[in-house]
């Protein structure tokens, strides 16, 4: 692939870069593999580039959830047909690739439908990624093998420069793929069984991060709860286990994890949201209906009882959890009862925030050979219903916050000049006036007035001695 010589400030030129531009769509772990497959290629001199006309190389790492999430990928795609044939004219070659959860399940189509595609890799061959462009310069390709060698042994881990570029909050998978297979999701079969990586493996690359900077971590599964790693041992430890030993990281103030199953909330994790300071009073725990028919038919293997029960228990260890959810009206069966329950279980829940869908019948799965669909209308105004409701929700909860004094992690300029913008424990937005030099420590604030979206807050005290990234110490000033 061709890419420029760099003239350097000094006059040298430098060995020529090649420029990646990476679009993400779809969940945090895409994110996250975003930022792993720019390490991968780091080594082979790419550099990430914001600007997709200046690419050697764009990848789509995409997502194959629901309908609308596939669909964007084509459209994509045909606009960048005309952006390679403009590039071409200026005498400059772009290899596209498509990653992601919608390659592993179309990657025959995907070549088929888009000539203009050198490049099909699903999520498990992220680690073969310098490989298969070097392959791709020949051929056309199609790598989307679920099983074989472990990606987490060969991928890099993320330089440092990458580390402190990406802020002072960070993703970090630990668990991948999922065995319960709900019959409206395409997950067990984009990202195949449930793998979960070793202990040692997670703590080195979190070490790593805190060394960066990086004050919180976001461990992230399909499934994370039902994290099931290896020890220095050899033995199985659970999620509980991996989050006490992230808590000794010095540096690393707060830990959170998504997205979780019901059932895999076992009595050691719910004890380290009572007991881990460092563990956030957050917990995105989806039910997706709150009708006992729907969810056997969604094949959950709980009912809403369980359900219920577990959120006391949770709400027992850490009162002041704040809890948060997915949705999907529309499901096969739907009734107008079935629908009454789940507003009623929201209303017997109380989420904080939440996310709700309409139901997409993905091909493959179970869910969408199934006879009786939900006229699309109703689900529509149904999803209008519950979400009218869970919003009406999260203003009570946010403004339960008002004039109440909070830790909050800033993460970065906010969008008014003298702004700062970061987060609450509860993974609220917030804003508030403060120096720059107080970007990346985690400061106490009080809330003072509460905007659509986000918290409006004014900063209480400068806490002591917090480390800046770079190791700077800020001094109390009270
Ligand atoms: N249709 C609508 N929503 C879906 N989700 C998963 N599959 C579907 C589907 N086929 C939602 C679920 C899940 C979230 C990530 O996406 O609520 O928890
Ligand atoms: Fe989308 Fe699910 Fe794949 Fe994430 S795992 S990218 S949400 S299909």
């Amino acid at each position: 692939m061709n890419a420029e010589p760099q003239v350097r400030a000094d006059g040298r030129i430098e060995e020529a870069r090649k420029r990646v531009f990476i679009k993400t769509y779809g969940c945090q772990m895409n994110v996250y593999d975003s930022e792993r497959m720019a390490d991968a290629l780091a080594p082979h001199g790419y550099v990430e580039t914001t600007d997709q006309d200046e690419a050697d190389l764009i990848l789509l790492n995409t997502c194959h959830i629901r309908e609308k999430a596939s669909e964007k990928v084509y459209s994509e795609l045909g606009r960048l047909q005309s952006l390679r044939q403009r590039r071409a004219a200026a005498g400059k070659s772009t290899m596209i690739g498509v990653a992601g959860c919608v390659a592993q399940a179309e990657g025959d189509e995907i070549i088929a439908r888009a000539p203009m595609v050198d490049l099909v890799f699903g999520p498990q061959s992220y680690h073969k990624l310098p490989e298969l462009i070097e392959r791709a310069t020949t051929e056309r390709l199609v790598e989307t093998d679920l099983a074989g060698e472990d990606k987490f042994d060969h991928l890099p881990p993320p330089s440092r420069k990458a580390a402190v570029s990406r802020g002072y909050s960070a993703f970090l998978t630990v668990q991948e793929g999922c065995d319960k297979f709900c019959t409206f999701c395409v997950v067990p079969y984009t990202r195949g069984a449930e793998t979960s990586r070793p202990i040692a493996q997670i703590v080195a690359e979190a070490r790593d991060l805190a060394a960066a900077g990086v004050r919180e971590i976001t461990l992230l599964g399909q499934n994370v709860n039902a994290y099931h790693g290896l020890d220095d041992t050899g033995a199985s430890v659970g999620l509980a286990e991996l989050l006490y030993r992230l808590a000794e990281i010095e540096g690393l103030d707060r830990l959170r994890y998504t997205t979780s199953h019901p059932r895999d909330m076992d009595r050691d994790l719910i004890a380290a949201h009572r007991d881990l300071p460092q563990l956030m009073p957050y917990l995105h725990l989806p039910i997706q209906s709150g009708s006992d028919a729907i969810l056997k038919s969604m094949n959950r293997r709980h009912t809403r009882d369980d359900y219920l029960r577990l959120v006391e228990k949770i709400r027992a260890a850490r009162p002041d959890i704040a809890l948060s959810g997915d949705f999907i009206v529309g499901f096969p069966g739907e009734t107008d009862a079935d629908f009454a329950e789940t507003m009623r279980l929201i209303e017997e829940v109380g989420y904080a925030s939440a996310f709700s869908f309409k139901y997409s019948p993905r091909p493959g799965t179970p869910g969408a050979e199934m006879d009786d669909q939900v006229d699309p209308d109703l689900a529509s105004a149904r999803l209008t219903e519950l979400q009218a409701l869970l919003k009406r929700q999260q203003v009570l909860f946010n403004r339960s916050m008002l004039g109440r004094e909070m830790d909050v992690l800033l993460e970065r300029p906010g969008r008014k000049p003298g702004q700062l913008a970061g987060r609450s424990p509860y993974l609220q937005a917030v804003h508030l006036d403060a120096p720059e030099d107080l970007i990346g420590t985690i400061q106490k604030v009080l809330v003072a007035g509460i905007g659509t979206n986000s918290l409006d807050c004014a900063l209480v005290t400068k806490a002591s001695f917090q480390t800046g990234r770079f190791g700077s110490r800020i001094d109390s000033q009270s």
